[in-house]
């Protein structure tokens, strides 16, 4: 179970932040110019808020499941001071419940914004934020 949870959680990261970063670039772009929201935009959106959904799904099992964040919770005042286990199980866990919560926030608002620049400025913006905080805890010595 816990494997292959980790290997989910491993596998589909690659997929979220790429399409975290092709909706971040699609809002960067449109911004800058006078192009149409397109369907096609709308749902690399979706895209990417379903890959980071099943993320935050699979990373909350593993807070469950895994046997780090079990040793790590034994003994809280411990890991706190383990800047490994800290960002594992505290860190990389509570910044991408956040950036979850803009992408799905940024999802919402674009798809309900009346304008195209508003759409893709909304998706630049929440997206983006988005995927800046994941990349920036991300335990990239596992990933690769
Ligand atoms: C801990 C697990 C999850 C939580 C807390 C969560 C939360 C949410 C919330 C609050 C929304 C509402 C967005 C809105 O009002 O527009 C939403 C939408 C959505 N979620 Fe999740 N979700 C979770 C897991 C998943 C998973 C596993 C998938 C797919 C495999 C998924 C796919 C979607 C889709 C497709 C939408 C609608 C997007 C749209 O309307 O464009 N979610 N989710
Ligand atoms: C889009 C968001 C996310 C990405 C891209 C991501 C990516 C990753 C990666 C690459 C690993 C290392 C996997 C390995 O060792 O092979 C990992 C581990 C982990 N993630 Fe995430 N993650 C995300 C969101 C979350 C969330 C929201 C939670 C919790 C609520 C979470 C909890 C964990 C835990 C507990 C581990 C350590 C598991 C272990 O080593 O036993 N992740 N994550």
């Amino acid at each position: 179970m816990y494997n292959i949870i980790l290997q989910l959680h491993h596998y589909i990261a690659f997929i979220a932040v790429i399409l975290l970063a092709y909706a971040t670039v699609n809002g960067i772009l449109g911004t800058t110019s006078n192009k149409a929201f397109e369907d096609s935009h709308r749902k690399i959106n979706t895209f990417a808020l379903i890959a980071t959904h099943t993320q935050l799904l699979l990373g909350i099992i593993l807070l469950v499941v895994s046997p780090l964040a079990q040793t790590a919770f034994g003994d809280m005042a411990v890991s706190m001071k383990d800047a490994v286990l800290r960002k594992a199980v505290i860190e990389h866990p509570t910044t991408n419940i956040i950036a979850a919560v803009l992408v799905t926030i940024g999802n919402a608002k674009s798809k309900r914004a009346v304008g195209n620049g508003r759409k893709f400025k909304l998706t630049m913006i929440f997206f983006g934020l988005g995927l800046l905080l994941i990349l920036s805890r991300l335990p990239y010595d596992k990933l690769f």
